[in-house]
């Protein structure tokens, strides 16, 4: 009976779910700037109010009177927005937002008011910072990987070449600066093994990920033999 229900609940997930689409979304990268569109009826006398709902409502942007009215503006967006002025008119009504950050994520009002009638839109957006750089590196016995700057919440992965009984189960850690960004590290112990390997790390967030690569080698020689094994060669190679 539970399974029948479990059953019947996926199938109505799956059939509602495309149907929900929700508020069309807009994705925009981190520091950069990025246009929220929004369509208003044309008109030479426009009331024009943005809104965060996600931040208790709060106000984005305003205009009227042929201008900009940002009394009430939160500080959040101080000196971050603008409109197409000379657009407006035209039914233009889109945000523009600069310098974007992770708190600036969320749902969004544009609301407008002319003579021909009042008019609402949402918009949902969402905030990347991918990936840039991943950097790899052997520390004593320990093969670390790390990356930083990356929003959302970034995986860590490790491969290993030829394919090893090395824990690869190992413990990575993640951290949050104020502005909400994520860094990413993680440590391998390096396999006693004297054969060549190949360490891969794949930082991956969103729709991104990249690659570092690190090639380990060690010098077959008796003067070695004794005391702990060097690399001869380690070379790191980042994938784009
Ligand atoms: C409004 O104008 C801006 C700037 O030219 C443009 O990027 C945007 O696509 C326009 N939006 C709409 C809804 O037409």
């Amino acid at each position: 009976m539970a399974e029948v229900f479990l059953f019947e609940f996926l199938v109505i997930q799956t059939f509602i779910w495309p149907c929900t689409g929700g508020d069309p979304k807009v994705t925009c990268v981190y520091s950069q700037s990025c246009i929220l569109p929004c369509n208003v009826h044309t008109s030479s006398d426009s009331v024009i109010l943005w809104n965060h709902i996600t931040s208790e409502d709060s106000v984005v942007h305003s205009y009227y009177n042929g201008q900009d009215q940002l009394g009430h503006q939160n500080q959040q967006f101080k000196g971050r927005t603008s409109l197409f002025k000379d657009l407006i008119s035209r039914g233009n009504a889109s945000l523009k937002l600069t310098g974007v950050k992770v708190q600036d994520e969320g749902r969004y009002r544009c609301y407008s008011s002319t003579v021909k009638g009042f008019q609402k839109s949402f918009i949902e957006l969402r905030v990347e910072a991918p990936v840039k750089e991943v950097d790899i590196k052997q520390v004593e016995n320990r093969i670390i990987c790390s990356s930083e700057g990356i929003y959302p919440k970034p995986q860590l992965t490790w491969s290993i070449n030829p394919r090893s009984k090395i824990e690869i189960h190992t413990p990575t850690t993640v951290q949050q600066t104020q502005e909400q960004l994520y860094s990413i590290s993680s440590s391998l112990l390096d396999s006693d093994s004297p054969d060549d390997l190949i360490y891969s790390c794949t930082v991956s967030s969103g729709r991104n990920s990249k690659r570092a690569t690190f090639y380990r080698s060690y010098l077959h020689d008796s003067t070695t033999k004794q005391g702990k094994l060097e690399p001869l060669l380690s070379v790191c190679l980042y994938d784009a």
